[in-house]
């Protein structure tokens, strides 16, 4: 089931996203004793992180029984000012009680080989995986960019035709870099996709994966196809300007 909400501002799309955090943690923790959230980087999610960190929800989220992973990472050591899990930890981990042992960020230096077997390492044990079972995150927060990316699963890249492997490298040749990502079949595996998407910038690119032609390779959007789970997309009224 796909879900579209179009608020006001990207206030109200932090409020809207923290509300909803807040159900699905309790849903979670309740159905399976804990919550596994995957956050995605870029700015547009900043002011979720800082609502989270502040009264009420600081106090109130079950954090103890809180997982912490990361959509995507570049390819910089985790005190780099680029580096995703920095970005979380100074907006959100410092001021919540969320102990290192339960934040499992994404190995972003090193060799390909290693930063991916680093990555389905980790998820494996921490989801007690069997052989070739893809982890179930209960949250995946998700942006979407100009050019129609949403982790780092940019169009016309091997991350949408790959899926041997949960954690990927990849080679993105319209930012000249290469970037860490989780996989489509993970993505596709979780119980509740979260889209935030917010200013005019956006407006293609939100018109084009809620209502363009099913064309993956330019539209990565379309490959989300969850296998037993849901998307919302919180949307402010200037990214959704050109929604018909
Ligand atoms: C990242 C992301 C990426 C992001 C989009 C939107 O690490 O950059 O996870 O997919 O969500 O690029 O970025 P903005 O929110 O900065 O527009």
């Amino acid at each position: 089931m796909t879900e579209t909400v179009i608020l006001p501002d990207s206030g109200a799309v932090a409020a809207a996203a923290a509300e909803r955090w807040a159900r699905l943690a309790a849903e979670s923790i309740e159905a399976r004793g804990r919550f596994m959230v995957a956050l995605s980087g870029g700015a547009t999610p900043r002011p979720l992180y800082r609502l989270l960190a502040s009264e009420p929800y600081r106090s109130s989220l079950p954090w103890s029984r809180t997982g912490i992973f990361f959509t995507d990472e570049r390819r910089v050591p985790q005190d780099h000012p680029d580096s995703n899990y920095r970005m979380v930890r100074e907006t959100l981990l410092a001021d919540v009680p969320v102990a290192p042992s339960q934040v499992f960020p994404l190995k972003g230096e090193g060799l390909i080989s290693d930063v991916q077997k680093s990555g389905r390492n980790m998820l494996e044990e921490v989801f007690r995986l069997q052989r070739k079972e893809w982890p179930r995150f209960d949250l995946v927060l998700l942006g979407l960019g100009e050019d129609g990316h949403f982790a780092s699963i940019f169009p016309g890249t091997r991350a949408l035709t790959d899926n041997s492997m949960p954690v990927m490298v990849i080679e993105v040749p319209s930012i000249k870099a290469e970037r860490v990502t989780l996989t489509l079949p993970v993505i596709n595996n979780a119980r509740h996709l979260m889209f935030l998407v917010t200013g005019e910038k956006k407006a293609e690119a939100v018109e084009a994966a809620l209502q363009g032609p099913n064309r993956i390779s330019a539209i990565p959007t379309k490959a989300l196809k969850p296998v037993d789970g849901d998307i919302v997309w919180l949307i402010d009224e200037a990214a959704a300007s050109r929604l018909k």
